[in-house]
Formats: C-alpha cells, structure tokens, sequence
C-alpha cells in the first residue's frame, strides 16, 4: 500500500479503538475502563507520533502509557503501531493541553514525558513546562508525580532550569549532552523521536531533565 494522506490518517484515527477525543467522559476512568487494570499512568505530552509512549509500552508492560496530542494525523502512526503490536497498556488522546484537567481526574497520571516541545523563545505563556502548566499538571498528578523533558533546545532547557530552580522542585536527572552521559538509561537513548532524529542530524546536543513536579 502507499503513502496515505492526512485525511485518511484522519478517519483512520477516529475509528481505532485504542483513541480517543476530547473524552471528558474518561476523566477518572482511564484505569477502570480503558486499561482494564490499576497500574500507574504515564502521560506523554504533545507526543507527535508518540515514539516515547509506544517505546515505553514495550519496556515497561506493568504501567500504562497515554499520548496526547492535538494533531490526529500524527498519533495515527504510534497508534498504528500499538494496534498492530497488541500494545494493550498504550492509548492516545486527541485534546488541547491546555485544558488538560477537563480529561484526567486529581491524583490520575503518576509521571509525564515531554519530547522536543516547540520552544516558544517569543512566547513564555506556550512554552510546555512554564508555571502555569505546571499548575495544570500539578491537578491529574500523584503525589511525587515526575517530569521528564527531553529537548534539542538550550535556550528551552535553562528556561525549564530557571522554572525548577525558582520553585525549589527536585531534580532527580539533569543532562545538557545526553549522548556523552555515561549512565545514560537504555530507553532515553534508544527510543529517538521524529524530531529528536532531525535535530541530531543537524549536530545538536539533546538534554535532559527529570525532576519532581
Ligand atoms: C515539535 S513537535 C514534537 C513532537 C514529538 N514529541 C517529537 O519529538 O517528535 C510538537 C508537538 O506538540 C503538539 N502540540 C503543541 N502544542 C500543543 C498543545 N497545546 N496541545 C496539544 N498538542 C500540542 C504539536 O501538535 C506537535 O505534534
């Protein structure tokens, strides 16, 4: 079969059973009713094709992965994938994240993933881990919830630094070169995005941060 396009990936989105949009029905009910289990969540924010919550899935089998993203098109390919794969413990949900507390209950994600956001150098108010979306976050997270943001951009990861610092959160991981990080873990090596491979082609240095929110 060839390329298919954006309208399809579309009405292909829609119909698999493993996504989900602007579900404010599921708000508490991820667990019980989607993954039929009651282990952890992990929420993989702006996913894209969702390369981490497909790649996590796999390693980790006893927690459950959640991509959100608002373009259907891209979490057509990971989605795909989990389907394909029968990657049970892997859904993708179509929303804003900024109205993120309408689709997961107080208490419901227990760790997040953010991969190579777009870094908003003109507009702090969009930028993924400023305070106020931390605050949103802060409302569908578990006590000790984890952050993990993985970016090409330097500017971006001193801003998320400046954020962590002024409001005194742990950091359980820092790295400004991942790939000459000696005890880097096997996943945030292996498992490379769409654009993490396009910044690396271009010789950027990825870093890393993992810090309690
Ligand atoms: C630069 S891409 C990175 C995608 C992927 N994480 C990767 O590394 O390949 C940024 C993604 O964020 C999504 N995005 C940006 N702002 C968003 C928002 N407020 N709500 C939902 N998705 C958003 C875009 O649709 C896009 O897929």
């Amino acid at each position: 079969m060839g390329k298919i396009g954006k309208l399809q990936k579309f009405a292909e989105v829609s119909a698999f059973g493993n996504c989900f949009e602007s579900a404010t029905e599921l708000k508490g009910q991820w667990k019980s009713t989607v993954f039929k289990n009651n282990n952890p969540i992990t929420l993989e924010l702006a996913c894209g094709k969702g390369e981490y919550t497909i790649g996590l899935a796999e390693r980790f089998p006893e927690r459950n992965f959640i991509g959100v993203d608002i373009k259907g098109n891209r979490i057509w390919k990971g989605a795909k994938y989990a389907l394909e794969h029968q990657l049970n413990n892997v859904a993708f949900h179509r929303i804003m994240i900024g109205n993120i507390e309408d689709f997961f209950a107080p208490g419901e994600i227990d760790e997040f993933w953010i991969t190579f956001p777009d870094p908003q150098h003109a507009k702090e108010r969009k930028r993924l881990t400023n305070p106020m979306f931390l605050d949103r976050y802060r409302t569908i997270a578990s006590t000790d919830a984890i952050m993990n943001l993985k970016s090409d951009s330097t500017r971006f990861y001193d801003y998320t630094k400046s954020v962590i610092y002024e409001q005194n959160l742990e950091v359980i991981a820092d790295s400004d070169d991942i790939y000459q990080w000696a005890e880097i873990p096997e996943y945030l090596a292996n498992i490379q995005t769409f654009y993490e491979k396009m910044w690396l082609k271009e010789g950027k240095k990825i870093k890393y941060l993992r810090y309690k929110i």
